[in-house]
Order: C-alpha cells, then sequence, then structure tokens
C-alpha cells in the first residue's frame, strides 16, 4: 500500500510569497504545494496539502488524519508556539508528525523559540525555506518507531 502523507500549512501561510518576502521568501503556499506533489509523485506516495488560518478547522483535520495518514509535516504557523489544543490533537492523532518551519525561528524574537507542540513531533525541521517542507516529508518517511 502506498504510503499517505498530509502537509499541513497554518494560519498566514496562504500569505507566502505576499508576506514578509525578506524572511519568508517570494514562493507562494501553491508553488510549494506543486514541489511536494511533484516530490510526492517522486517517491511514490499519496500526498494531501491542506491549508486552514482557524486552529479549530486545523484540530479537526489532525484528527480525521488518525487512522488515515501515515505521516504530518506540520507548518503550525504562530499556533506552534502557544496552542495547547493543536499539541492536544496531534498527541490524540498517534501519527507521527514532522513540524517544520520555513524560517530560523531560533534567531528571530525569544516569543518564537518556544514549541508546545515539539515535544509530541518525531522532530523539528526550521529555516532552510521552503526546502524545509521537502525535508520534513522525507523525514516522516523515515521515521521508524524504534530506531
Ligand atoms: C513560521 C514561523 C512562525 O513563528 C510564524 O508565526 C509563521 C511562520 C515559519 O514557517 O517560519 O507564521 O512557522
Amino acid at each position: 500500500m502506498r504510503k499517505r502523507v498530509a502537509v499541513i500549512h497554518g494560519p498566514n501561510l496562504n500569505m507566502l510569497g505576499k508576506r514578509e518576502i525578506g524572511i519568508y521568501g517570494g514562493k507562494s503556499m501553491e508553488d510549494i504545494n506543486n514541489d511536494l506533489y511533484a516530490e510526492a509523485k517522486k517517491l511514490g506516495i499519496e500526498l494531501e496539502c491542506y491549508q486552514s488560518n482557524v486552529e479549530g478547522e486545523i484540530v479537526t483535520f489532525i484528527q480525521q488524519c488518525r487512522g488515515r495518514a501515515d505521516g504530518i509535516v506540520l507548518n503550525a504557523g504562530a499556533y506552534t508556539h502557544y496552542s495547547i489544543a493543536l499539541r492536544d490533537a496531534i498527541s490524540a492523532a498517534e501519527v507521527p508528525t514532522v513540524e517544520v518551519h520555513i524560517s530560523n525561528v531560533y534567531k528571530r524574537e525569544s516569543f518564537r523559540h518556544v514549541s508546545v507542540l515539539a515535544p509530541v513531533c518525531i522532530g523539528q525541521i526550521c529555516g532552510f525555506g521552503p526546502y524545509s517542507y521537502i525535508l520534513g516529508l522525507h523525514a516522516v518517511l523515515e521515521h521508524k518507531v524504534n530506531p
């Protein structure tokens, strides 16, 4: 059976390509999704990309991944830094999840240095621009329960 991975973009990531280009670059979310779909084709996996600005909608989407997805690549945007609801959804879904960020959050404001999601994720990738998502896709596919 082909592996299934969900990529989730959180709030304001639909504004990529227009928003703070000096930090996030000129690629739109659609460009990033197209690169991800091309990579998924090469890897022979099924991919679904989802975006919402609404915390509860992302919670619902993560819940729906339970039993359906083999992995999640999640850029939760600003929710990363304070959403216990997203953290609980990741725990409840029991789907291996990789946290990704376009920017290197550790070079930025101190409030971005905290991730409430990281403890329930396999790991975190940040600072590689849109390529963080491609790295996240490979990372979640390579993940072994007991490495
Ligand atoms: C981000 C980093 C977050 O701190 C910020 O709120 C975002 C984007 C990133 O991809 O670098 O919206 O997740």
